[in-house]
């Protein structure tokens, strides 16, 4: 028999699979500005989901899920300095970037509203991570199209990995707590917020900045 999270699993794999649809149409001529653009995206969303796991770890009683958070605190702080470190190499003046200037984003927020573990790490590991795997994979294939290959090799190379992890570590724990019908349910419901936020952002995003896959976290 299939377990809940398998199902779960497929639930958001197919949800996922749809916002290829709203991939840009063709990767024609991108300029590095381009580039430019969405890593500074990245860079919010980097520090967004670094302190979103931040803001749990009081507040979270399992001892192994309180680590795993400190760890991807500090895996998306990692990646935000190397995603600095890549702009600062293409020569990007980031001195009067402040990537909190806007206040946080609804991702965020929708995010810090969760009280329980299983809502909290279906919502963000199991679903939000899972979202920015996606997101990265089509943004490392926009960078190969536009031929910027060490673009493409940060993100293969040192984000994708953690990110891999991030994901796993949603799985592991829904596996673990999610164990009666309400709080399958609540992981659900949590599951689900993110979903339908994640494709308001994306079309949004589409609409007003002409971006469908901006790296995630
Ligand atoms: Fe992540
Ligand atoms: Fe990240």
């Amino acid at each position: 028999m299939r377990s809940f999270v398998q199902d779960l699993e497929d639930y958001v794999d197919q949800k996922l699979s749809s916002l290829d649809l709203l991939k840009e149409p063709a990767i024609g001529s991108v300029d590095r500005s381009e580039i430019v653009r969405r890593l500074k995206i990245a860079l919010k969303n980097e520090l967004e989901a670094s302190e979103i796991a931040a803001l749990w770890m009081p507040t979270t009683l399992e001892t192994e899920v309180k680590l795993a958070l400190a760890r991807q605190v500090g895996d998306e702080a990692k990646h935000y300095r190397l995603i600095e470190q890549h702009l600062e190499y293409m020569g990007v003046d980031l001195r009067d970037f402040n990537p909190g200037a806007d206040g946080y984003g609804p991702m965020f927020q929708l995010l810090a509203g969760f009280q329980t573990t299983v809502e909290r790490i279906g919502a963000a590991q199991f679903t939000r991570e899972s979202l920015a795997l996606k997101k990265n994979e089509q943004f490392i294939e926009f960078c190969e199209a536009a031929g910027d290959h060490a673009t493409a090799a940060l993100y293969r190379e040192h984000i994708q990995p953690d990110e891999q992890w991030h994901v796993q570590l949603g799985r592991t724990v829904l596996e673990k707590y999610a164990n009666t019908p309400e709080l399958q349910l609540q992981a659900r419901r949590a599951v689900e917020a993110v979903l339908d936020l994640a494709i308001k952002i994306q079309n949004k995003q589409l609409k007003e900045m002409r971006v469908s896959h901006a790296p995630g976290c």
